[in-house]
């Protein structure tokens, strides 16, 4: 039996980076000193939800639910869906043989995934959508819950060409189906202070309905409190410090309310931080960096990059030149919200208020100099700035997408061709520190691009760090007899990280140190008791090991938590074959392949049983579907997904 690792940080990734991933193979000084003045910055201050809110600020809840924002999460029923239902033709991913069709039952949102050999259906799995992901502005993507565990489903509607499709990212044979983790990293850009298990990878205690209030302007306890028992401030000439008005903020700090979502990269947590620990108000680059690739020539534009791209703008520059934590001054400081009042929809803003902000300044303010186009040609656009300064475009990751780009530029200076990659940087950092920069470089390889640029600059930087990061930089380059002789001083019980502790027990299994590797596969597990994936490895070295009942004793933890943990399902069977449970076994090997069809290791399992017991036809079907498979993965190289008929 090969061991099969399944605790691939891949799976962690949000889109733009799956799509890196795609193209290429398939600090910093910390806080200043300073106490923060607000009290919600204490961790004993709670989010108390936006409905609280509502009883004294009823204008803004009423205008927020309209944007984007304030419908970013929500229940999936047909009413809040965006999409079309009616006589959808199947969507064909011919990678996978496999086709979708979304469909309504009742108000339920459901997903049928299915495979035909010629007009018969071989196989058809049909999964509740349980949530919508996405206002529906550019998409709609779905997400399936199990006991709190949430999964992304394989399938997307995008609203502006009325198409539906395999998610972004899961083109060209990257449809990795029902199995792509919701994780706190993907949660806490897209709603409300997400309540995750503590150490788990995707479960959620409570699954809040969209980004909320609190999410600019931190817990709102210590506030409500205070207004509630009548302590009044008066805010047009004081900061009232119980709550964060990201107007009253420093520039830097104003723009790292919005870029703590607006910037996607390579995240990278300093070290003990999670995602939930930045609050409005705080320094970014406290809590993570983030990092995208520097360029030479060409443009790199993702989706949710308006931070990064805004950054790279001489207004942006030039305006907020001198200290960061200068006062802001509205006149003289260029932040998001020069342009966006995020309690109303960019679709009910009028396009004069984008370009009143351009005048503001270009007229007789800080960038003085206007237009340089002709005359006639300004009059032609209507003088609309916007149109020619920050044009929709496509993004790089996301499909059938358009955003604006907020690049302040020339139009004539837009850089043509592709951009050659000479690095990372942190976006939000201009000074990170090296073992940001080591953990970046590291984990850029892992799980976006492996190219010898990225491992060299690993290396280089990692030799300079701490074992942990050496290790992982080891484990990331599959140096495992290296990363052995580093572990060695470490001991089981002084090793305190879950991933270090996973590292290390990878490093002795493909070393041939099983009993090694299960000790260490246990601490990891033990370290993150909620992480099933460590579970898993950690039982399935058991098995291994010929310790069944162990082995089956997890296992069942695992299924009890999620009932369709395919590897723990798999591990099961094993076991029970093991324990000469025939039976069992073949029950739950079929049991797997009516979750995924395509389960090598379920199929050669039943050709082998169904032989033994005699049953030859059974035997042979299971063969064929092998053998189809194997001839599917080795010949579909060429075509992508597409919609039949179209
Ligand atoms: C009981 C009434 C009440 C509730 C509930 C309430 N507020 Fe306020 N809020 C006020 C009043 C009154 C002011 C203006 C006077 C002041 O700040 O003391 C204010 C001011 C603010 C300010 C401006 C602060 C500044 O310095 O400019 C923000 C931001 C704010 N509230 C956000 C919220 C949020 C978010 C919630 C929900 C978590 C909330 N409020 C709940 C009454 C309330
Ligand atoms: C908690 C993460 C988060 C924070 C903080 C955040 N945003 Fe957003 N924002 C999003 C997401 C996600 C979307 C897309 C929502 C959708 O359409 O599903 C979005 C959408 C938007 C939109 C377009 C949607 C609309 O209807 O208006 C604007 C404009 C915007 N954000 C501006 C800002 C600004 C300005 C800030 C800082 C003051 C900010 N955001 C802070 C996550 C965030
Ligand atoms: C760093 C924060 C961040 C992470 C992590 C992230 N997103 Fe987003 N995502 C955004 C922002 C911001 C937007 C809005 C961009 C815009 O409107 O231009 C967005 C847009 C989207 C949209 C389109 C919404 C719409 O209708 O406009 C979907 C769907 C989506 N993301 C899904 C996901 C999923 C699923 C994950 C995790 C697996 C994820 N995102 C990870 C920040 C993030
Ligand atoms: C995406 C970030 C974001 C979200 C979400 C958000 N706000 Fe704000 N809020 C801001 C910003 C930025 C300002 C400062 C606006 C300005 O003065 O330019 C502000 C200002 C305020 C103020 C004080 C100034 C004023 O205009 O009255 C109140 C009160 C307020 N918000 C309440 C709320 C409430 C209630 C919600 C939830 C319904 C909410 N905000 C959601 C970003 C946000
Ligand atoms: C907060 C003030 C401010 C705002 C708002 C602003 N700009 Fe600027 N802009 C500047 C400054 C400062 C410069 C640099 C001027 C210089 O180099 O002399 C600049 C430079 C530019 C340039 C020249 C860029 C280059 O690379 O040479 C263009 C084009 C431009 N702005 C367009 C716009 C447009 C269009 C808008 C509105 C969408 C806008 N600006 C909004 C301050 C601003
Ligand atoms: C100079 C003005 C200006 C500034 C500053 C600005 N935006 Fe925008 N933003 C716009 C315009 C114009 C649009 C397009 C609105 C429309 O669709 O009509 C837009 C649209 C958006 C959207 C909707 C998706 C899209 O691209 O169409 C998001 C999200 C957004 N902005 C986020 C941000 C964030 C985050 C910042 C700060 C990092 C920011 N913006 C700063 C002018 C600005
Ligand atoms: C029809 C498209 C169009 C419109 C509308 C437009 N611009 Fe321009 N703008 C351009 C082009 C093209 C250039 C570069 C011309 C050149 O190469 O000298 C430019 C240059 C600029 C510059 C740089 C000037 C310099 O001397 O470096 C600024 C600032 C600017 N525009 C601001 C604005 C503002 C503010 C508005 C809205 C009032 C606006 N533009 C409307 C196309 C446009």
């Amino acid at each position: 039996m090969r061991r099969r690792r399944t605790v691939l940080p891949l799976l962690l990734c949000g889109f733009a980076a799956c799509v890196m991933l795609l193209q290429s193979r398939c600090t910093g000084s910390s806080a200043k000193d300073s106490i923060s003045l607000f009290l919600n910055h204490h961790d004993t201050v709670n989010y108390v939800g936006m409905q609280e809110c509502a009883g004294c600020h009823q204008d803004k809840v009423d205008s927020f639910l309209q944007t984007g924002m304030g419908r970013s999460f929500g229940v999936a029923t047909a009413a809040r869906s965006a999409a079309k239902f009616n006589r959808q033709a199947p969507i064909y991913d011919s990678w996978n043989d496999l086709y979708y069709v979304p469909f309504l039952e009742g108000d339920k949102l459901r997903l049928r995934e299915f495979r035909l050999k010629g007009r018969d259906t071989v196989f058809s799995r049909t999964e509740t959508l349980h949530y919508i992901i996405g206002s529906g502005h550019h998409t709609n993507s779905h997400l399936i819950e199990r006991n709190g565990y949430l999964f992304q489903a394989p399938l997307t509607y995008y609203v502006q060409e009325g198409k539906w499709d395999l998610p972004p990212g899961y083109e060209q044979g990257n449809n990795i189906r029902f199995s792509r983790k919701i994780d706190m990293e993907c949660m806490s850009c897209h709603n409300a202070m997400p309540d995750m298990e503590e150490g788990s990878q995707n479960r959620f205690r409570k699954i809040p309905m969209g980004i909320d209030c609190e999410r600019c302007h931190g817990p709102g306890e210590a506030h409500v409190a205070q207004k509630r028992a009548g302590i009044l401030v008066d805010t047009r000439k004081e900061t009232d410090y119980s709550i964060v008005n990201p107007a009253k903020l420093p520039w830097s700090l104003q723009i790292d309310v919005c870029q703590r979502c607006h910037l996607q990269g390579n995240n990278v947590l300093r070290p003990g931080k999670k995602f939930s620990d930045f609050r409005p108000g705080m320094r970014l680059a406290d809590v993570f960096e983030v990092y995208m690739p520097k360029h030479d020539g060409g443009d790199y534009f993702v989706m949710a990059g308006h931070a990064e791209r805004l950054q790279q703008s001489a207004c942006f520059i030039n305006s907020n030149q001198g200290s960061a934590l200068e006062r802001y001054d509205r006149k003289l400081n260029f932040t998001c919200i020069t342009c966006h009042n995020p309690h109303v929809s960019v679709r009910q803003t009028n396009t004069a208020r984008f370009n009143q902000a351009c005048m503001n300044c270009h007229n007789t303010g800080a960038g003085k100099k206007g237009c340089s186009e002709k005359p006639a040609t300004l009059q032609q656009q209507n003088n609309n700035c916007v149109a020619c300064h920050m044009p929709p475009s496509d993004t790089r990751d996301i499909p059938h997408v358009t955003v604006h780009d907020h690049y302040i530029r020339k139009p004539t200076a837009k850089q043509q061709g592709n951009p050659v990659i000479t690095g990372l940087y942190a976006v939000n950092n201009p000074k990170p520190e090296e073992a940001m920069l080591a953990r970046a470089y590291i984990s850029w390889y892992e799980k976006f691009e492996r190219s010898n640029m990225y491992a060299d600059q690993a290396k280089a930087l990692a030799d300079r760090q701490d074992a942990a990061v050496q290790m992982h930089y080891l484990y990331a380059t599959g140096q495992f007899a290296k990363l052995l002789v580093k572990a060695e001083g470490l001991s089981l019980e002084d090793c305190k990280d879950a991933w270090t502790a996973y590292r290390i027990a990878v490093a002795y299994d493909e070393t041939g140190n099983l009993l090694q590797a299960s000790e260490w596969y246990a601490r990891a597990a033990n370290l993150q008791a909620a992480h099933l994936d460590f579970q898993a490895e950690y039982a399935k070295s058991l098995l291994r090991l010929k310790q069944y009942a162990d082995a089956a004793r997890i296992l069942e933890q695992i299924l009890r938590a999620d009932p369709q943990h395919e590897h723990a399902l798999v591990a099961r069977a094993m076991v029970q074959l093991a324990q000469n449970k025939v039976a069992d076994a073949r029950a739950g090997l079929l049991k797997v392949l009516s979750l995924n069809p395509d389960n090598v290791q379920a199929l050669e399992n039943l050709i082998n049983l169904y032989s033994q017991a005699g049953d030859s036809s059974k035997a042979s079907e299971m063969q064929t579907r092998l053998d189809a498979l194997k001839q599917r993965r080795t010949t579909s190289r060429v075509s992508s997904s597409t919609t039949p008929g179209r």
